[in-house]
C-alpha cells in the first residue's frame, strides 16, 4: 500500500519506519526542514533504540522516504496517517491547529480517493470534525474516509512496542475504509479490535488515564508504607500477584511525567467538564502527581532543615529512561525549586543533557559523569532510573561526596545493597538507612 504519514515525530516516525519494514511503501512528510533533512541522511531527530537503523534499512531498500512537501507527500497515497502534535493549551485543552492545518492542505493534493487514519491523541467528536473540514474543501472530486486509530507505544522501547502491541485499534463508520486499515495492520500480527470511531477516540484517553491513575495510587500507598513502617516494593509485589491487579505501573516514585500523561489526564478533565461532568477522580491523580513530584525535595527538607547553600547532585533528568525527553519531567520543577531555596544545583543525565539544556534553568552545571555530579555535594536526589545509575558503585559516593546523603526517587537500590556501604539512602515507601 502507498502510505503517508504526517508528522515525523514519536508516533508517526515510529508508525512509519514500522509499516516499511513490513513492506509498504511510506513517505513522512513533516514541514520541520531540519528534521527531514537529518532523516535523508539516516539520522534520527530524537533518541530512540533501534530506529535509526530501521530508518537507513528501509531508505535503502526503497520503501521509506521523507519529505517537507505535502504536495511530493500525497501524491500517490491511498492512505493518509495524521501523526501530528495536540499539546495543552494554557487550559488544559488539547490544542488541535496542528491537525486542521494539516486536514487544509489534504484535499488540494490528493490524487485518488484516500482514507484519512487519525493517530494524533484527540478529544471525542474531533474525528468527525476533522471529516467535516475535509469534506469542506474536497468539491467531492474524491471520496475521503477518516478512521480513528490511536496509538499505544511508550517512548523508549516505541520500536518493540508496536512490533509486539497488546491491541490495536481501529474506530471507523465505514466499514470498507476500517478493512484496508485492518489489512495494513495484518502483518504485525497483533490482535484487532474495531469499533466506533468515538469510542476509539475515548479508548486512547481512557487507557492513559487509567495508566495515570494506577501511577498516583501506587504513590499514595508508597507515602502510607513509610509512615506504617511497610515495604512498597513489597506491597507492589504482593499486589501484583493478583491477575485483576496486574503487575506493571506499581512502581512507586516522583511522579509520571512526559508528553502524554499529563497532557492527556488534564485534557479528558476538560472533556468531561465540557459535558458538565466533574471527573474528580482524576482531578485527584493530577493533584496526587504534582505533589509526588515535590516529595524528594520535602524529605531533604526534613533531613537539612534548609537547603539554601548546599551542592545538589540530580541524577537523570529525562521523564524516564531511555528517552532524552524532558518534557514535564520531574526534574524541571524539582531543579527549579532547588534553584529557588538556594541551593547550588549539578545534573547528569547520559543521554538527555542537551534537551536539558534547552529547557531546564541555566544556573544548573551539567556535567559529562556522575563523578563530577556528585563531587563535594551535600546530597544526591535520583530522579530517573537509568541502567548506568542502578549499576552506579555506591562506594563512589562515600569516598567523593561532603556526606554520602542520597534520596532516591526512582528506588533504584535494595535496603540491602545500600545496606552494605556507608551511606544514608532515603528512597520511596520503604525505612530509610541511616
Ligand atoms: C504512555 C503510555 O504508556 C503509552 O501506552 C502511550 O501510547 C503514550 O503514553 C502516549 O500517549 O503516546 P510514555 O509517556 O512513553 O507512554 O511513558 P510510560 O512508560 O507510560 O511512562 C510515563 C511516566 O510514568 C514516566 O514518567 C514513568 O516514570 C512513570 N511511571 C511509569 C511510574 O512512575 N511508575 C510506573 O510504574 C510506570
Amino acid at each position: 500500500m502507498n502510505i503517508s504519514i504526517v508528522g515525523a515525530g514519536y508516533v508517526g516516525l515510529v508508525t512509519g519506519v514500522s509499516l516499511a519494514e513490513i513492506g509498504h511503501n511510506v513517505v513522512c512528510i513533516d514541514t520541520n526542514k531540519e528534521k527531514i533533512e537529518m532523516l535523508k541522511i539516516f539520522k534520527s531527530p530524537i533518541y530512540e533504540p533501534e530506529l535509526e537503523e530501521l530508518i537507513s534499512k528501509n531508505v535503502k531498500e526503497g520503501r521509506l522516504s521523507f519529505t517537507h512537501s505535502y504536495e511530493e507527500g500525497f501524491n500517490n497515497s491511498n492512505v493518509i496517517f495524521i501523526a501530528v502534535g495536540t499539546p495543552s493549551k494554557e487550559n488544559g485543552k488539547a490544542d488541535l491547529s496542528a491537525i486542521e492545518n494539516v486536514a487544509s492542505h489534504i484535499s488540494n493534493f490528493i490524487k485518488s480517493n484516500v482514507i484519512v487514519v487519525i493517530k494524533s491523541t484527540v478529544p471525542v467528536g474531533t474525528n468527525e470534525y476533522i471529516k467535516e473540514l475535509l469534506d469542506k474543501t474536497n468539491n467531492s472530486r474524491f471520496t475521503i474516509d477518516i478512521v480513528s486509530n490511536p496509538e499505544f507505544l511508550r517512548e523508549g522501547s516505541a520500536i518493540n512496542d508496536i512490533f509486539n502491541g497488546d491491541r490495536i485499534i481501529i474506530g471507523a463508520e465505514n466499514n470498507k475504509a476500517s478493512r484496508v486499515v485492518e489489512e495494513l495492520y495484518k502483518p504485525f500480527n497483533i490482535p484487532i479490535f474495531t469499533t466506533s470511531i468515538r469510542s476509539a477516540e475515548m479508548i486512547k484517553y481512557a487507557s492513559n488515564a487509567f495508566l495515570a491513575t494506577k501511577i498516583s495510587f501506587i504513590n499514595e500507598i508508597s507515602n502510607l508504607c513509610e509512615k506504617l513502617g511497610a515495604n512498597i516494593d513489597d506491597v507492589a509485589i504482593g499486589m501484583g500477584k493478583d491477575k485483576r491487579i496486574g503487575n506493571s505501573f506499581l512502581n512507586a516514585g516522583i511522579g509520571y511525567g512526559g508528553s502524554c500523561f499529563p497532557k492527556d489526564t488534564s485534557a479528558l478533565v476538560q472533556i468531561a467538564g465540557n459535558v458538565d461532568h466533574n471527573f474528580m477522580l482524576l482531578k485527584s491523580v493530577i493533584e496526587v502527581n504534582k505533589k509526588q513530584q515535590m516529595s524528594l525535595i520535602e524529605k531533604a527538607k526534613k533531613r537539612f532543615t534548609s537547603l539554601k547553600d548546599l551542592k545538589i547532585a540530580l541524577l537523570g533528568l529525562s521523564f524516564k529512561p531511555n528517552t532524552d525527553d524532558i518534557r514535564d519531567a520531574a526534574s524541571i520543577v524539582i531543579s527549579e525549586e532547588l534553584l529557588n531555596l538556594g541551593a547550588t544545583v549539578t545534573a547528569y543525565d547520559p543521554v538527555a543533557t542537551k534537551q536539558a539544556k534547552k529547557i531546564l534553568n541555566k544556573n544548573i552545571y551539567f556535567t559529562d559523569s556522575i563523578e563530577d555530579a556528585i563531587k563535594k555535594a551535600n546530597c544526591v536526589f535520583i530522579l530517573t532510573e537509568w541502567e548506568e545509575i542502578k549499576k552506579f558503585d555506591l562506594s563512589k559516593l562515600t569516598e567523593l561526596m561532603i556526606e554520602p546523603i542520597v534520596f532516591d526517587g526512582r528506588n533504584c537500590f535494595t535496603i540491602n545493597q545500600v545496606s552494605a556501604h556507608i551511606i544514608e539512602y532515603h528512597s520511596m515507601g520503604k525505612e530509610s538507612v541511616i
